[in-house]
């Protein structure tokens, strides 16, 4: 059975005896799930192996995937780690407790090689939340916990759907309403000088490139790896695919990194050739934070499969995209039409501005397009909402990828197994 601990209009006195008896269980190396400012995570004892063995199993999670440490207080983060730099030190002054992730060298023996995944750095992070930060000091231990979700499923930002994916899988779920940000914390190392984002999160890349050192984003979320699976889906689907002509110059300085250009260089070229040369893309930070594109480099390639249906509805979820927002309506209207005549259950997800162009089965906003934390904080319940409707075609339209828009992109592109319409 799994214990579920509201605090939601409890008394403090009462709540703060839940909290021990919550952090009683993870010190006995039990799972416990627990809000923090981003998703529900599903914590367990970091120090302990046997603890950690049962977060993968509760999750059904592949096992060379490593955990974050969550951690309360400061002092902790000294036995985790090896000593930092002063970039490091900075990042944590600024924005810890928060949504921002450091990799850093482990100490060795400091946390369970299963947390790890043998890797000779750890992933550690200071939630932004009462609850969890109280939860995590009262159990005397750093918390390894990943998103309180089924492996695959989209991330949880309410107790209720932890308990859909988890429920008689955990020892018990500490209540504290829905969470704030709604996407994952962002994943950075550092390399010397430079911040290294491995995970677009809540903390922006212009939060960061505002300390002044040079931010670089990683070839898994560099977004012409997008394009060029945009093609191989064009292919697949038969689809027609338009290609953006111009491909970002060197140095050139641009408001932030656009959707647009991850379809740069995919001219009509050999498609089986573009998985090799994705580009990494190095935002420097200038005086009015922009950011500068400045390199390009090519890489060796992933092997596609493996990011697909992360986040995902059980529905097929497609995205589409385009200058035109009327366009794009009507490219959906026209295939949600189609869907439903061949038997489908439509969804559409969609921004409030747009809710009132669709016909469909179920129709989902995502909140304003003027204010995408609004998308941020809405976007797994929303994405959970298709399964409950039963939806089988799903229809999503983009945001630009700026700011916290960035993260939604990066999570909707995973969610729509990176099945993407470009319409003119
Ligand atoms: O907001 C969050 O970060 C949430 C809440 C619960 O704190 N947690 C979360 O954990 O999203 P999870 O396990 O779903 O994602 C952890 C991410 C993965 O992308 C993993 O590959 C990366 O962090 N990661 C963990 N340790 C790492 C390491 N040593 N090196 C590189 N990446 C690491
Ligand atoms: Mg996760």
């Amino acid at each position: 059975r799994t214990k579920v601990w509201q605090l939601q209009g409890t008394e403090p006195a009462i709540a703060e005896q839940w909290i021990h008896e919550a952090a009683l269980c993870l010190a006995e190396g039990k799972t416990v799930a627990f809000p923090t400012e981003t998703v529900y995570g599903l914590g367990a004892d970091a120090t302990s192996t046997e603890a950690v063995e049962s977060i993968f199993m509760a999750k059904g999670r592949p096992s060379d995937n490593p955990l974050i440490v969550h951690i309360a207080h400061r002092e902790q983060l000294d036995d985790l780690v090896q000593p930092y730099n002063e970039l490091a030190q900075r990042l944590m002054e600024r924005f810890w407790p928060g949504p921002l992730t450091l990799v850093l060298p482990a100490r060795s023996g400091a946390v369970s090689p299963r947390v790890t995944a043998g890797l000779s750095t750890v992933a550690v992070r200071m939630p932004d939340h009462e609850v969890a930060l109280r939860l995590i000091a009262a159990s005397g231990k750093p918390i390894a916990a990943p998103s309180a979700n089924r492996s695959g499923r989209p991330s949880p930002t309410r107790a209720e759907h932890v308990v859909t994916d988890l429920a008689g899988r955990i020892a018990g779920v500490v209540d504290g309403g829905s969470t704030g940000v709604g996407v994952e914390s962002t994943v950075v190392e550092l390399d010397g000088d430079r911040i290294h984002v491995l995970r677009p999160g809540g903390v922006t890349l212009d939060m960061l490139a505002e300390l002044g050192t040079p931010v670089t984003v990683d070839r898994a979320v560099d977004p012409t790896l997008v394009g060029v699976e945009v093609v191989l889906n064009h292919i697949h689907s038969g689809k027609e695919i338009i290609p953006t002509e111009s491909a970002v110059a060197e140095n050139e300085t641009v408001s932030s990194i656009g959707f647009e250009k991850e379809i740069v260089n995919i001219n009509g070229a050999d498609i089986e050739q573009l998985q090799l040369p994705a580009r990494q893309l190095v935002v420097e930070p200038t005086k009015d934070s922009q950011v500068t594109v400045s390199a390009a480099e090519a890489v060796a390639p992933r092997s596609p499969g493996m990011k697909y249906a992360h986040y995902a509805p059980q529905g097929t979820m497609y995205l589409v995209q385009g200058d035109d927002d009327t366009a794009v309506s009507a490219y959906i209207q026209a295939d949600l039409d189609d869907a439903k005549q061949r038997g489908e259950k439509t969804g559409v997800l969609t921004f409030h501005e747009h809710a009132t162009r669709y016909r469909a089965d179920v129709v989902v906003e995502l909140g304003s397009l003027q204010q995408l934390e609004q998308a941020a904080q809405l976007l797994y319940d929303a994405l959970r909402r298709f399964d409950e409707a039963g939806a089988t075609y799903i229809a999503a339209e983009t945001c630009p990828a700026e700011g916290i828009g960035l993260a939604v992109m990066n999570r909707l592109v995973k969610a729509a197994g990176h099945r993407l319409v470009r319409v003119p």
